[in-house]
C-alpha cells in the first residue's frame, strides 16, 4: 500500500452468504471490475488455468491470495482489501458464522456494511437466515443483498421479485430494512461496476455505486472524548495523568470530568513521552496530562468533557460471547475489565441465550461455550460507560475467571438509568440549620418513632391497596401516618417525569427525600412506588439514615407473580403494555430488580388483603411504639 492510498478514507466491510452461493468468485469479480488486482494476477492466473487446460474461474483468484497469505507473502496478511474511485474498502473475512460473531463482538472486527449473497436458482436458505439474524445481533445496518447467479434463471425479473420480496419480508422480522436488493452474475460482472444490460428491468445501483453511498463509521476522532487513565506520576509537585485517548480530542484549557469520580479540572499542560510538550492530542494518542487544580483520580477513571459524559451505572445489559471452558452461570462473579478499570460483577440475570441454528432467544440459567447470551451484569461501584452502538472502543468489555479471558461483550445501556445526575451535587453555600425541637421530643408527643415503610413491587402487586388500608388502621389506633403514593404524586411533585429509567431514578430521589422529610417530622410514611431499582431504594435508605429520624427505613417487598399481577391488571395497563400501547412497562418492557434482604415480605398470591394488612399493622406496633 503506498502513501497515497493509505491516506484514503477505509470503509470494512463483511461478506455473508452461503458457501455455494457464490462468495469467491464475487470477491474475484470485484477486484477485477474495480482494478484493484496487482499487476499481472489476473494473466498469470489466466495462463495457468489454460496451461492446465481448466476453465477459467474467478474464484481462482481468492484462492491465490489466500496461499499467499497463508505462506505470509502479502504484506496485509490480516485483510484483502480492493478500491473504487471513492474510497478503500477491507472485506473482513468470515469463515464460519461463530468466529464471524466473535470476531465482531470482541471488537477483532467490527464491519460498518455487510453484503449478503443468496443464490437467484437456490434462493433464501437456512444460513441466509442465519446470517440476517447474526448482523440484526450486531446491529449492522447498511447492508446490500446480492441475488447471484441471475444467469442460471434466464435474469428473470419475476424470479428476483420473488426473492426480494420474501427476504425483505424475513430482514423486516428482525427489525431490518435492506438499504438494495441487487440482482447480479458475479461471474459475468453484471451489475458489479456498471449497470447490466441483460437486467434493463432493475434500475437500481451497480454493487459498487451502492458500496460508495453507505456511509463510513465517524472516525474515532470525532466521537466524544474517552481518556482512560492508566497510570499517574508523581514528579516533584506536579502529577501526570497517562492514558491512551480512546476517542475524541482534548486540548490544553478544556474542562475535563473524571468518572464515575464526578470530579472536574482543566487541563494545565499535555505532555508527550519524548516530545516537546503540545496543546492537543486525538484518539489513538498517548498522552500525559496535568490539571490546574489537584485531584484524587485513580487508574481506571475516564476523562471526557463534561456535557458529553459517559453514563454512570453500577448495572448494565450486555451481549456477550462466552469462550469460558466452563458454562456462565446466574449469580456467579467475574472480573469485568473496561479499558483500564478492572471490578468484580456479579451475573444478574440471563435474559436469554441466543440459538444462532435455530436463529431464536431461548429462557436459560448457563451459557455455554461458543453461546451469545444477553445479561445484565452489577457490580458493588459506579461504572462509567458507553453503549457499543455509540463508542465502538468503551462500549466493549472482557470478562475474566482467574486470569482467563471468559467473555466478550457488547454494552446496551437500555433500561438503565443514568446515576450521575444523582450524585451531582450543584447546591453550594449551604449551612444546615437545627431545630429546636428534638425528635426525642416529637417521639414523645407522638408516642412513635417517625420512619419510612418502603413498600417496592410490580404494578398491580397490591401495594396501594395495602398502603391505604394499613394507613386507615395505623390511624385508628393512633398513629400519625401518611401515604405517599406512585399515581398521587406523579401528578404534583412528580408530574414533570415520565417512566423513562433516568425519570424513575429521579421520581424515587424525591420521594426518598421527601420521606426522609416527613419522617423526621415524626410521621410514619408509607410510600408505595413500583421503584424498580435497587440502587435507587438504596438510596433512599441512605437518605433516611443520614435525617434525624429514629424510626428506620423498611423494605417491604409486595410480592406478586407477573401472571398474578397481569391478570388481576386493575388499571387495564399490562394489556396496553403488551400490545405495545405503554413503552417501558414493569415487568413486560423494562426492569424490575426485586429487593434481595427486605424487612419483610408480603406475598400477596397467598395473603387476603386483610392478612396483608394485619402483618403489617403488627410489624409497625412491634417496632415504632415508643412509650414512656
Ligand atoms: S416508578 O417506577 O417510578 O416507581 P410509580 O410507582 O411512580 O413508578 O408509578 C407507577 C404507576 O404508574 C403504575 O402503577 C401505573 O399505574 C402507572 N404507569 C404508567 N406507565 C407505566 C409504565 N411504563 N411502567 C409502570 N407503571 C406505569
Amino acid at each position: 500500500m503506498d502513501a497515497s492510498v493509505s491516506l484514503r478514507e477505509l470503509m470494512r466491510i463483511v461478506i455473508v452468504g452461503h458457501v455455494d452461493h457464490g462468495k469467491s468468485t464475487l470477491v474475484g469479480r470485484l477486484f477485477h471490475e474495480t482494478g484493484s488486482l496487482p499487476d499481472g494476477k489476473f494473466e498469470a492466473i489466466k495462463a495457468m488455468c489454460e496451461r492446465r487446460g481448466m476453465p477459467f474461474e474467478w474464484a481462482f483468484l481468492m484462492d491465490a491470495f489466500q496461499s499467499e497469505r497463508d505462506q505470509g507473502i502479502t504484506i496485509d496478511t490480516a485483510q484483502i482489501w480492493f478500491k473504487t474511485e471513492k474510497r478503500d474498502y477491507t472485506i473482513i473475512d468470515a469463515p464460519g458464522h461463530r468466529e464471524f460473531i466473535k470476531n465482531m463482538i470482541t471488537g477483532a472486527s467490527s464491519a460498518e456494511a455487510a453484503l449478503m449473497l443468496i443464490d437467484a436458482g437456490q434462493g433464501i436458505q437456512q444460513q441466509s437466515r442465519l446470517h440476517a439474524f447474526l448482523l440484526s445481533l450486531l446491529g449492522v445496518k447498511q447492508i446490500a443483498v446480492l441475488v447471484n447467479k441471475m444467469d442460471l434463471v434466464d435474469f428473470a425479473e419475476g424470479r428476483f421479485r420473488e426473492i426480494e420480496r420474501t427476504y425483505t419480508d424475513y430482514l423486516g422480522s428482525l427489525g431490518i430494512v435492506p438499504t438494495y436488493i441487487i440482482p447480479v452474475a458475479a461471474r459475468d460482472g453484471d451489475n458489479i461496476v456498471n449497470q447490466s444490460a441483460r437486467m434493463p428491468w432493475y434500475k437500481g445501483p451497480s454493487l459498487v455505486a451502492a458500496l460508495d453511498s453507505f456511509q463510513p463509521a465517524a472516525p474515532l476522532s470525532e466521537l466524544p472524548l474517552r481518556l482512560p487513565i492508566q497510570d499517574i506520576y508523581k514528579f516533584d509537585e506536579r502529577r501526570i495523568l497517562a492514558g491512551r485517548v480512546a476517542s475524541g480530542r482534548l486540548k490544553v484549557g478544556d474542562t475535563l470530568v473524571f468518572s464515575p469520580s464526578n470530579k472536574t479540572a482543566r487541563i494545565a499542560t499535555i505532555e508527550s513521552w519524548s516530545a516537546p510538550a503540545r496543546d492537543r492530542a486525538e484518539a489513538g494518542e498517548s498522552v500525559g496530562i496535568t490539571l490546574d487544580e489537584q485531584l484524587f483520580i485513580e487508574r481506571g477513571d475516564i476523562a471526557s468533557h463534561v456535557e458529553t459524559a459517559p453514563m454512570e451505572t453500577n448495572v448494565f445489559a450486555a451481549k456477550l460471547f462466552w469462550l469460558g471452558k466452563t458454562p456462565l452461570h446466574l449469580g456467579q462473579t467475574y472480573r469485568l475489565r473496561l479499558q483500564t478499570r478492572e471490578v468484580n460483577v456479579i451475573v444478574e440475570s440471563i435474559k436469554c441465550l441466543y440459538d444462532p441454528e435455530s436463529f431464536s432467544a431461548v429462557a436459560s440459567e448457563s451459557v455455554g461455550r461458543n453461546d451469545i447470551a444477553e445479561v445484565v451484569l452489577r457490580s458493588p461501584a459506579l461504572l462509567a460507560l458507553d453503549g457499543a452502538a455509540d463508542n465502538p472502543r468503551t462500549g466493549r468489555f472482557v470478562l475474566s475467571d482467574g486470569g482467563n479471558i471468559v467473555a466478550g461483550g457488547i454494552i446496551s445501556l437500555e433500561g438503565y438509568p443514568d446515576q450521575r445526575p444523582m450524585v451531582t451535587v450543584r447546591s453550594g453555600n449551604i449551612t444546615a440549620v437545627a431545630h429546636g425541637i428534638t425528635t426525642a421530643q416529637r417521639a414523645r408527643r407522638n408516642g412513635h418513632a417517625g420512619g419510612v415503610l418502603w413498600f417496592t413491587g410490580l404494578s398491580g402487586a397490591g401495594k396501594s391497596t395495602i398502603a391505604m388500608a394499613v394507613e386507615q388502621e395505623l390511624f385508628r389506633r393512633g398513629f400519625h401516618v401518611f401515604v405517599l403514593d406512585g399515581d398521587n404524586v406523579r401528578r404534583g411533585l412528580s408530574a414533570n417525569l415520565g417512566f423513562a429509567p433516568e425519570d424513575r431514578a429521579e421520581n424515587i430521589r424525591r420521594i426518598g427525600e421527601v420521606a426522609a422529610l416527613f419522617a423526621e417530622s415524626g410521621q410514619i410514611v408509607i410510600t408505595a412506588f413500583i421503584s424498580p431499582y435497587r440502587t435507587d431504594r438504596q438510596r433512599a435508605r441512605l437518605a433516611l439514615e443520614g435525617s434525624d429520624a429514629t424510626g428506620g427505613f423498611h423494605e417491604i417487598f409486595i410480592d406478586a407473580d407477573i401472571a398474578t399481577c397481569e391478570r388481576r391488571d386493575p388499571k387495564g395497563l399490562y394489556l396496553k403494555a403488551r400490545t405495545g400501547e405503554i413503552p417501558d412497562f414493569t415487568g413486560v418492557s423494562a426492569p424490575y430488580e426485586a429487593p434481595l434482604a427486605p424487612e419483610l415480605v408480603i406475598d400477596t398470591d397467598a395473603l387476603s388483603v386483610g392478612d396483608a394488612v394485619a402483618d403489617v399493622v403488627a410489624y409497625v406496633e412491634a417496632r415504632f411504639r415508643r412509650l414512656e
